[in-house]
């Protein structure tokens, strides 16, 4: 699970230049000639990038202001509802265009003032050590696309709207921001692939699907939970579970669904410390699915 391919849709290259996205079978977008021409010619703009250069901007159509003004209406209630005061208090802070797509440049502006994180394209599909190890510099890799406009409320494929009102909104917040950047040192001090993917997991517990005690109530900080106005809605039923390291690491998940099992922090303070604390002591040899990495490795 969470491997390179599985997450993102695969890209192709062919000699002639043309850039192919791969959409699976269950994708919103799979059958609609339009959607899948429009990914192609995204593909190609995020592929031309390379370090160093100025982020491309896209020129986002109507059909993508309004997939994005449609979150944006629906989601905002839902987070007054659900999303930890962290979480608000960072949308505010960052103040984010709601009528329309924002480029990547604006949200590295905005991030900038803040936390100091920038915003780069994905271009295709970026390997997991990358993608983690880039937190540590305070850089985020961000798909420029958006979901299919028939399914606004989830995604199964992380999108520009998962990585702008999840995640950028949530690296808005200076603790937050920097728990990203321990997970990126944590990722970088691993040598395994066993080693990076209890990273990746607890990541995935945590920073893309978290949940904490707030107030009396269970509220997200899980950017994966807060840029999907579906899932959002139904976090509280699922089963929760104290933080517990050992199961993140180990335990199977369907990163292409609502997500059944979740882990709750006591508190904000509590998720930065004790989170914190793991991804600044994790290493090769702290066990996971793969094993422990030296005798997975050997
Ligand atoms: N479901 C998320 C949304 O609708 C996007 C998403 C798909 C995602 N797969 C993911 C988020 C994996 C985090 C991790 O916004
Ligand atoms: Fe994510």
């Amino acid at each position: 699970m969470f491997e390179e391919g599985q997450l993102y849709s695969p890209v192709t290259t062919a000699d002639d230049g043309t850039v192919t996205v791969h959409l699976g079978d269950d994708h919103p977008g799979v059958n609609d000639p339009d959607y899948r021409a429009r990914r192609n010619e995204i593909a190609a703009v995020s592929m031309s990038w390379s370090p160093g250069q100025p982020v491309p901007r896209i020129d986002y159509t109507e059909t993508e202001h309004e997939v994005w003004r449609t979150v944006c209406e629906h989601i905002a209630p839902l987070h007054e509802k659900y999303a930890c005061r962290a979480y608000r208090d960072a949308v505010r802070a960052l103040d984010l265009p709601r009528d329309r797509v924002p480029q990547l440049d604006e949200v590295t502006t905005g991030l900038q003032a803040l936390t100091g994180f920038s915003y780069v394209p994905a271009a295709g599909i970026v390997p997991l050590e990358e993608f983690y190890g880039s937190l540590e510099d305070g850089v985020f890799h961000s798909t420029q696309y958006l979901r299919h406009h028939a399914v606004p409320l989830y995604t199964p494929e992380p999108d520009l709207i998962h990585e702008v009102i999840g995640h950028g909104n949530l690296l808005a917040d200076p603790q937050m921001a920097e728990l990203n950047r321990l997970a990126g040192a944590a990722a970088r001090r691993c040598e395994t692939k066993a080693g990076l993917q209890v990273v990746a997991d607890v990541f995935w517990f945590t920073v893309e699907f978290g949940v904490l005690h707030e107030g009396g109530e269970l509220r997200a900080y899980g950017a994966g939970i807060l840029s999907s106005y579906g899932e959002i809605e139904e976090f509280r039923g699922m089963q929760i579970r104290p933080i517990d390291f050992a199961a993140m690491a180990t335990i199977d998940y369907d990163i292409t669904h609502y997500q059944p099992v979740l882990f709750a922090a006591e508190s904000f303070d509590h998720l930065i410390n004790d989170v914190g604390a793991f991804f600044a002591s994790c290493d090769d040899d702290t066990p996971g699915r793969l094993g422990v990495s030296s005798a997975a490795s050997a």
